[in-house]
């Protein structure tokens, strides 16, 4: 009997669904689908052990950051080898800008961005991918906002797959379409945000048998989940007291709920750390049903913020989400675009660049300090779920005329020192952190 079978997400219904599915949803309740499995390879107390020896290990499941925690993965047959980019692996740094700038004392940032394609997507494309070969699929498909089809599009040509990704015209970074372009991937663009485009899709793959990689896709969530892990076996198995996601289709704070839950119940994870969602405020549809208690999601027809990436109004893991938080005494945050603006800022300051959207997590914990729901000497960690250069023209737009530029002639070159000199003694002084803080 296989080890790993798809089930119903929501413990009300629970219903099977067998380990291979083109469907995403329980047959019974038409809920999410997770990842079960029946049993857990042998001795979980050695697992730290043996996936601290792997590091610097020469077989590419050794070098993945997702694969070396791989008996949490129990789903590949044995043999199968994984598509693999060596993602993961993503390092842990003190940020103390961006901790002044929340009002905390300390505060870690740990950075997705840092993978192959630039964001915590690779993390659970590379398990998704490697599903999708073992069950056969020819073509992956997603709707995307820009980073999960950047990622699907790698992971794709590295598996020799067609990939075809169905994006919002016009509501995707230039740098993430081109990423999806440089891989040979298929563009399909729609009028409307991501919600249509997700919708469309759901409409259409089941009949085209096109394999879905959205958050959807449960194995999506299995390679997300081992940031859980890794982060843990950073601060050698001693959890924080609160993790902090961006929340937009809410597949990774579900990710990581799954994870830390795992981990709990091997008897790996001493204390669960709180997990602290945090939206945009003009698409945070999670974070007023949340706020006010409701059972029911309602979905925002218009979602709108700066940090495209989250620019989401109906998101599909909500109910999971819901769970993540419930389960971990999780908070929830909703932040303006000035609010991220302003934390994105305060983390480049510590000489860390993140897109939009992972600048949320700073400016959500300023607010929920502010508010007095995280104390300034708590145990934080937040994801930086993606790269700096995934949106350069918001870093553009955001520091024009800021009187930071300054232009020389030819004819100017004679007077140049002086005019250089009087030019920075002009600006303020660096706000950053100085040398041997951190
Ligand atoms: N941060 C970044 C950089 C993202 O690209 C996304 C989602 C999120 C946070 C939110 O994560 O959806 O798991 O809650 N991007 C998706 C995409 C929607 O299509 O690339 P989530």
């Amino acid at each position: 009997m296989d080890r790993a079978f798809l089930r119903c997400s929501d413990p009300a219904c629970g219903a099977e669904a067998g380990p291979l599915s083109h469907g995403y949803s329980c047959p019974v309740c038409g809920g999410l689908l997770e990842v079960a499995y029946r049993s857990w390879p042998e001795r979980p107390g050695e697992w730290p052990s043996i996936w601290r020896e792997r590091r610097g290990g020469l077989r590419p499941e050794d070098r993945s950051g997702v694969w070396r925690f791989r008996e949490l993965l129990p789903f590949l047959d044995e043999g199968r080898s994984p598509v693999t980019l060596g993602e993961g692996g993503n390092p842990l740094v003190e940020a103390p800008q961006a901790a002044a700038h929340a009002g905390l004392q300390r505060l870690w940032l740990k950075h997705q961005g840092n993978n192959p394609t630039g964001s915590f997507k690779d993390l659970g494309m590379t398990t998704c991918v490697s599903q999708a070969l073992a069950q056969g699929a020819g073509v992956v498909a997603c709707a995307s906002t820009g980073n999960t089809s950047s990622s699907m599009a790698a992971y794709a040509a590295r598996a020799g797959l067609r990939a075809v990704l169905v994006v919002p015209a016009g509501g995707v970074s230039g740098a993430k379409l081109a990423q999806a372009i440089d891989f040979g991937a298929h563009r399909v663009e729609v009028e409307g945000g991501f919600d249509e485009a997700l919708s469309l899709l759901r409409a259409v793959a089941q009949e085209l048998g096109w394999y879905v990689v959205n958050s959807i896709n449960p194995y999506r969530l299995e390679g997300q989940k081992t940031a859980a892990v890794e982060l843990l076996e950073q601060l050698q198995w001693r959890p924080p007291d609160y993790l902090v996601v961006p929340g937009g289709n809410l597949g990774n704070v579900s990710a990581l709920a799954k994870g830390l839950g795992e981990l709990e119940g091997l008897g790996l994870l001493p204390r669960v750390p709180r997990l602290v969602v945090v939206q945009a405020q003009g698409a945070n549809p999670f974070f007023r049903l949340w706020s006010e208690g409701g059972a029911q999601l309602t979905p925002l027809r218009e979602p709108r913020t700066r940090a495209t990436a989250i620019r989401i109004g109906n998101p599909a893991n909500w109910p999971k989400a819901q769970r993540a938080l419930e389960w971990s005494r999780g908070l929830c945050a909703s932040v303006s675009d000035d609010e991220i603006a302003a934390a994105k800022r305060a983390i480049a300051e510590d000489g860390i660049g993140a897109e939009p959207a992972s600048a949320t997590t700073v400016a959500g914990l300023r607010q929920l300090l502010l508010a007095g729901a995280v104390e300034a000497d708590a145990e934080v960690v937040a994801l930086l779920t993606g790269h700096q250069l995934k949106d350069v023209d918001y870093v553009l737009e955001q520091n024009r005329g800021q009187g930071t530029e300054m232009r020389i002639s030819p004819q100017q070159l004679g007077q140049a020192p002086g005019l250089l000199a009087h030019w920075l003694d002009e600006l303020p002084p660096p706000a950053g952190s100085s040398p041997g803080s951190a």
